[in-house]
């Protein structure tokens, strides 16, 4: 019979071992708090460094298991290199968050091929990178959890960030055939693909050139967005983060090469 303690337990990541990459970002801090609340010991990774070892702090001043790594998932080797060290140092790794991303904005026709290399870099290379890094480590420990984030861009036309949803596209991909290939060991590999959430990179369609938000403009932006979703709201950074936590658990382990679409039902597949 299921039990309350048996229901924690699902979600209980106790003596589990996380990376994140993108945390110092905005979805990336939320999870990396989450996951550690959850139990796990978190490695906070990000190309900006400070802002890894700031979200590590948060975490351990509220008495949570976490250090910082400076990563770029973009340069070959480098996630393979952190992976590595993490075995080495904690015995393992159960939980590996791609979430480090960046956007361009951009028609097709006017893509500039330096910023289409340098999206396709961070975006898909990046979690290729970081999937078989963690992926090797895993297979050979008989267990992991893999968890990618993509976006509701790969759920329908995306004119203007049409860079951005092709590498999305692509990690979904990268997941449904990589969850087959590691299955029979145990790892999982799923996507979350989250609608509109305000955050450090949203923040460039509302932010003033002296680097403050315009409330107005901001306000002009998710109104429409939270009406015509049916849950009537964008998301928060939370909404994604939760669902990391289920992927990352226990209480997912059933489920992998998924898609699963934190986003107040604006788009929904059949
Ligand atoms: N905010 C949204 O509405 C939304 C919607 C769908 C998907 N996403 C995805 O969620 C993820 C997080 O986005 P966010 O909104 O929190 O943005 P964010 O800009 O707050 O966070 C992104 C983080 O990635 C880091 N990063 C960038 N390039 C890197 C690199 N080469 N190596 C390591 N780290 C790097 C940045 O420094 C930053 O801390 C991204 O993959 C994004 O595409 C966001």
């Amino acid at each position: 019979m299921e039990t309350a303690q048996s229901v924690r337990t699902a979600f209980d990541l106790t003596g589990r071992v996380a990376l994140v990459t993108g945390a110092g970002g905005s979805i990336g801090r939320t999870t990396a708090e989450v996951l550690a609340a959850a139990g796990a010991t978190v490695i906070c990774a990000d190309v900006n460094g400070p802002a890894a070892t700031e979200t590590a702090s948060g975490i351990l001043g509220l008495g949570g298991r976490a250090e910082s790594a400076e990563l770029d998932v973009s340069v070959r080797g480098a996630a393979e290199a952190l992976v590595g060290h993490i075995a080495a140092r904690h015995g393992g790794l159960h939980v590996m968050c791609n979430i480090a991303g960046i956007m361009i904005d951009s028609t097709i026709i006017d893509l500039d091929p330096d910023e289409f290399d340098r999206i396709l870099s961070v975006n898909l290379k990046g979690v290729v990178y970081g999937c078989q890094a963690a992926g090797k480590v895993m297979v050979a420990q008989g267990g992991g959890s893999i968890v990618n984030m993509a976006s509701a861009a790969v759920l329908a036309p995306a004119p203007g960030i049409g860079p951005y949803a092709i590498c999305k596209a692509g990690v979904a991909q990268l997941t449904q055939t990589m969850a087959v290939e590691v299955g029979e060991y145990g790892v999982r590999v799923n996507t979350v693909a989250p609608g509109f959430v305000p955050s450090n990179m949203t923040a460039r369609y509302y932010t003033n050139p002296d680097g403050t938000v315009n409330e107005e403009t901001k306000a002009a932006m998710v109104k429409p967005m939270a009406r015509m979703t049916p849950l009537r709201r964008v998301g928060v950074t939370s909404d994604i983060a939760y669902c990391v936590l289920y992927l990352a658990s226990d209480a997912s382990s059933f489920v992998t090469g998924q898609l699963l679409s934190p986003n107040g039902g604006v788009s929904m597949h059949y």
